[in-house]
């Protein structure tokens, strides 16, 4: 059988920047998988490849086994693919509820004007509801998104990412900026949501937050895929050790101190 999403030998280059040196990997159904590694890894230009926001110069990226390394990113939502992203953004104009239902009409249509005319109705707004319960801002759902909390908005993103019923969902660093309280609250829903049959990439900064919730993880590191395996043996790996030591020159978050309490 096909992995559900594979990517096979990624090369991406931003004019003179090589973001991603031949990079591959698979997923498996209702895998939670940690993408992990240093600022400036290739982790996010790997979801952007995955979700076709980066076309790469070589390489595949399949779902299913079939190749969409050619297809909008429009088309790759309807296969199942779906990004939250690490700015969230939010139509301030709206409700928190209304931001969900329209995401959940472009599960229906991509067309803006008819996504936008479908936030009255009643189905829509009946998903929206369940799915701001679901990830636990059921109560924000009259009020405007500028008043929310990150950790609530960082919730959104996650809601309306969910709104389009995705089989994988690629979530870009949705824990970064909250607090410890917020964050450990987010990271069980995550868990919750892939235990539930969701199935996720989940990029993270804080390796024991990652640790705790993730059994597998990829780690990327000046472009390359540098481990690829179970959580234990990724963080007990002297070449992921000594990417993390070399680059995190600050000593702050994430740091070796961090990666071997997970560990151990
Ligand atoms: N749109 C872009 N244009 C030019 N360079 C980029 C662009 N996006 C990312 N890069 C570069 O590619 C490399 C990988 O970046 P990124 O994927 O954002 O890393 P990470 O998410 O792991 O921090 C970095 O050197 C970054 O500066
Ligand atoms: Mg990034």
């Amino acid at each position: 059988m096909s992995a559900l999403l594979a990517v096979e030998d990624v090369l991406v280059r931003f004019g003179g920047v090589t973001a991603l040196a031949g990079v591959s990997f698979s997923l498996g159904k209702g895998e939670l998988l940690g993408l992990i590694g240093p600022n400036g890894a290739g982790k996010t230009t790997l979801l952007h490849t995955v979700i076709g926001v980066v076309t790469p110069t070589k390489g595949r990226v399949l779902v299913g086994g079939r190749d969409v390394t050619r297809l909008s990113t429009d088309a790759r939502a309807r296969l199942g693919l779906a990004l939250t992203h690490q700015i969230v953004r939010p139509f301030r104009g709206m409700s928190v509820l209304d931001n969900v239902t329209l995401a959940a009409g472009f599960a229906k249509t991509t067309h803006l004007l008819r996504a936008l005319t479908s936030v009255s109705r009643t189905a829509e707004r009946a998903r929206a509801r369940e799915l701001l319960a679901l990830v636990g801002i059921a109560d924000y759902a009259d009020a405007a998104p500028a008043v929310l909390p990150l950790g609530a908005l960082k919730r959104l993103e996650v809601a309306r990412a969910l709104a389009i019923s995705p089989e994988v969902l690629l979530l870009d660093e949705p824990l970064a900026g909250l607090n410890s309280v917020e964050a450990t609250r987010l990271a069980a829903t995550l868990a919750d949501l892939n235990a539930s049959g969701i199935t996720m990439i989940l990029i993270e900064h804080n390796l024991a937050k990652v640790a705790e919730i993730c059994p597998r993880l990829v780690v990327l590191d000046n472009g390359r895929k540098i481990a690829d395996g179970s959580t234990a043996a990724v963080l007990a790996d002297a070449a992921v050790i000594a990417a993390y030591m070399g680059k995190d020159a600050s000593g702050r978050d994430p740091s070796h101190a961090e990666a071997s309490h997970a560990a151990g």
